[in-house]
């Protein structure tokens, strides 16, 4: 395995083969992932801006196992769509997510920081794996009986998105999809009757943000909290926290990567990327580019151009949440840093989950007081 290749984020300096591959190998073709990999700023935008290294289609080992409406909801994710197909889904996420109404994320912590003591709590699952969904489900409108199914459940539907499902996570995936399905269908219902095939692609990309919102939205609330404690004083403005959120996106991104494949050949740089060929695109790379960021291993919220970041993607598939996902992350913080006087994370091993295009703490164990 070549040194160049992350397996796991717990033993693994990632900024430093970040940096190394910036300085040596911007382009490069990974052996051991036998696809390209693109690290530099401006390689990573070309790609994601060329309509000719599309979204590839998910493997379907397993996928057999799948149940119609888990199959269903696969083929009209705008995140997994290409070309026409993508246009329609995407415009009916962003009719969804512009029907959500705002609301007190403020409001929606104080419920889930009541349910634990908070003397000592996992920040993770008691906030970051369930506010995110919940400011979608109550922008929405969802009652409370499906905003426990959804919460409850949405750790095993996420899922759905990985290439290489083993045979329980598909089992685990057929045991909900279809009270997603249900539970979405309503809402559809409630805000427009269309003939069938319309419903299919708003209820599809409905459930879609659920997914969507889920890991990065969790990654977001982690390593803003853990950048409030470590570079803030505990009492910054509104506008400062800002700053922090957006400065976290770039400097320690939930996202770390995306992929494509190559439907034509395409050049960069002289080098040739083939038909057929997978392209792995390190946005988190990009985002410490010194050709775009001064001294970007330093976290540094005042930066003037730290919202030129690459964390919500860019081109076609750029993330639609990005405003709502500043402001819940900022709003979090400021509650958290109003309401106590102390915000501390006692000395722990921080751990990360498995996958490798998000980099995410398992458990963050804080003190409030
Ligand atoms: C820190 C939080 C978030 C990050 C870093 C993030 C990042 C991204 C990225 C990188 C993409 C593009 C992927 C690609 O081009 O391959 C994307 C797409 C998307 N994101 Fe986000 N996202 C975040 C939060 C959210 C939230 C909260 C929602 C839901 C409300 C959401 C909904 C979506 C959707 C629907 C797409 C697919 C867009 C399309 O394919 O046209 N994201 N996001």
């Amino acid at each position: 395995m070549n040194s160049n290749t992350i397996l796991n984020w717990d033993n693994t300096d990632h900024k430093e083969i970040y940096i190394r591959q910036l300085n040596n190998n911007p382009l490069y073709w990974n052996e051991d992932l036998n696809c390209w990999v693109t690290y530099s700023y401006n390689f990573c935008k070309a790609i994601l801006l060329n309509n000719d290294a599309q979204i590839p289609g998910l493997a379907l080992e397993n996928d057999s196992l799948l149940n119609d409406k888990a199959k269903l909801l696969i083929k009209k994710l705008t995140r997994l769509s290409n070309n026409e197909q993508h246009h329609d889904a995407r415009q009916a996420a962003l009719l969804i997510y512009q029907n959500m109404k705002p609301l007190s994320v403020s409001k929606l912590l104080e419920n889930l920081l009541s349910k634990v003591n908070t003397n000592e709590f996992d920040w993770v699952a008691t906030v970051c794996k369930q506010l995110p969904v919940l400011v979608i489900l109550k922008g929405l409108g969802f009652d409370d009986d499906d905003c426990a199914f959804v919460t409850d459940n949405i750790s095993s539907l996420v899922k759905i998105m990985s290439p290489n499902k083993t045979e329980s996570v598909a089992i685990a995936i057929n045991r909900v999809v279809n009270e997603f399905y249900a539970i979405s269908e309503k809402y559809i219902h409630s805000v427009n009757k269309d003939e069938e095939e319309v419903t299919e692609l708003f209820v599809c990309n409905l459930i879609g943000l659920f997914i969507q919102c889920y890991d990065a939205g969790r990654g977001i609330l982690t390593n803003t909290l853990l950048n409030l404690v470590h570079y803030h004083n505990q009492k910054p403005h509104l506008a400062d926290i800002k700053k922090m959120v957006i400065e976290t996106l770039r400097f320690d991104p939930p996202v770390h990567s995306t992929r494509r494949i190559a439907v034509k050949d395409i050049l960069i740089n002289g080098q040739h990327i083939k038909t057929g060929q997978s392209i792995l695109i390190v946005m988190a790379a990009a985002n410490l580019d010194q050709s775009i960021f001064k001294d970007p291993e330093l976290h540094n919220p005042a930066r003037n151009n730290n919202d030129q970041h690459l964390t919500f993607g860019i081109g076609a598939h750029n993330c639609l949440a990005k405003h709502l996902t500043i402001d819940m992350a900022a709003e979090t913080c400021s509650f958290l840093s109003e309401k106590y006087g102390r915000i501390s994370i006692p000395h722990q091993e921080l751990k990360y989950e498995p996958q490798l295009n998000v980099r995410l703490i398992k458990e963050l164990m804080l003190n409030l007081s």
